[in-house]
């Protein structure tokens, strides 16, 4: 595929692979632009515009898209309380549809025919990146360099240098670990890692405390919802952004969220993969509670499996598809009594749920009480277990009881 005259939109980090794609791109004759993209990562290193403009990028973009990531994806996967394998909280897989949605836009502005972004081979992200730009533009092409040249680390610096690239010498003192971050999380990945009976070293981790170390009080957290989405954080209203922050601080700071997993990638290779999430796991633990307080039996049985199917399609890089919204459908009208306050007790590295309150909590404390005074009627009972029992009771009667095989019949 010729690039010669082709505009192209990069997303850009500042970092050494996506250095090295602006100025591959330029060889190949094309008009790159580059774009960066703030989804709370943290600050890049430097001023990444000049740096894009430096290596000759025809156009830079920084771009800050925090509040739609939280308002339009954070808040659904919170709604949906998505855990891959059931423990990843998906936020790089998050957000990579927002990232190909401002690649699209970009591309729009300067009529550019071709997007582009840094993921190897191997990953998930190459996939999310390709099927979200297939979903919102099937009419620009993509182009993955790295995925398609197959440098290696060293080869990368050494074209850097020959090329004159600038890149921060933290690239040469070879962490060996492969990062990615945004306001909800940091993954973690490569290196020792790759060896998956090798405790990670402390050094892996930054949002989140040894839990031994943390703190040898417990702290309390009170967390407002309203509709399924948090709003309040110890009594406070904030925007869900700020209540990210402020109670990953906190969570991190005792140890919680961190998470060790082998993981299923969809190219089906086994991973093994660091996580630390202080806030989405706190949150999601609230989530769940505050779900198990205002849902219906059957509403929550079924919400579970639909969960599961969010949790995998976001990973496998469906987020713009019929079935994503209709499931959302799902979930927000689930939400409508999830309204309501959780209190979670945290300390070295665990956040347990030990106070809910909600308005229009199924709860009731006259049925459930032991007390003489309970208003549930235990005369029924008997005559509901029969019936309960009367498909039990006519099996065993037809084929012979369990009694003599203990739990498997023999015939
Ligand atoms: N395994 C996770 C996922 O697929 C995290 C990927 C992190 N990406 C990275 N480029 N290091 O969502």
């Amino acid at each position: 595929m010729s690039l010669e005259g082709k505009k192209v939109v990069l997303a850009y980090s500042g970092g050494l692979d996506t250095s090295v794609c602006l100025k591959w791109f330029l060889e190949q004759g094309a008009e790159p632009y580059a774009l960066y993209l703030d989804l709370g990562q943290g600050e890049p290193s430097g001023d990444v515009e000049k740096k894009a403009l430096g290596i000759g990028a025809a156009g830079a973009f920084v771009r800050d898209a925090k509040e739609e990531f939280v308002s339009e994806y954070l808040a659904p996967a919170i709604k949906a309380n998505t855990l891959y394998g059931g423990k990843y909280p998906l936020f790089t897989a998050l957000g990579r549809p927002l990232i190909a949605k401002k690649l699209v836009e970009a591309a729009r502005e300067v009529g550019a025919t071709h997007i582009a972004h840094g993921s190897t081979g191997k990953g998930n992200d190459q996939v999310r990146f390709d099927v979200a730009t297939a979903s919102i533009a099937p009419d620009l092409t993509v182009v993955a360099p790295v995925r398609d040249w197959n440098m290696n680390r060293p080869e990368e610096i050494e074209y850097a240098e020959k090329h004159g690239l600038p890149f921060s010498s933290d690239v040469t003192k070879e962490s060996p670990y492969s990062i990615d971050a945004n306001l909800f999380g940091r993954s973690i990945e490569a290196g020792p890692l790759e060896d998956p009976y090798h405790e990670p070293t402390p050094d892996v981790y930054k949002l989140t405390a040894e839990p031994e170390d943390a703190p040898n009080e417990p702290e309390y957290v009170e967390i407002g919802f309203a509709e399924g989405v948090p709003t309040s954080l110890d009594g406070k209203e904030m925007p869900l952004l700020e209540l990210i922050v402020r109670l990953g601080e906190v969570a991190g700071a005792h140890g919680v969220g961190r998470i060790d997993m082998i993981e299923d990638r969809l190219v089906g290779i086994k991973s093994r993969e660091i996580y630390e999430a202080p806030a989405a796991i706190a949150l999601i633990k609230a989530h769940q509670e505050l779900e198990s307080m205002t849902l219906a039996k059957d509403v929550l049985r079924f919400k579970s499996s639909v969960e599961q199917r969010y949790a995998e399609l976001t990973y496998d890089g469906l987020w713009f598809t019929p079935l994503k919204s209709a499931l959302d459908a799902f979930i927000t009208e689930t939400q409508k009594t999830v309204t309501g306050t959780v209190r979670l007790k945290i300390y070295k590295g665990s956040a347990i749920a030990v106070g809910r309150t909600a308005p229009k909590a199924l709860y009731n404390k006259d049925l459930a009480t032991y007390d003489a005074n309970s208003t549930f009627d235990e005369s029924a009972a008997a005559g509901f277990i029969s019936l309960w029992g009367l498909p039990a009771r006519q099996w065993a009667g037809v084929n012979g009881g369990f009694e003599d095989a203990g739990t498997t019949r023999k015939d």
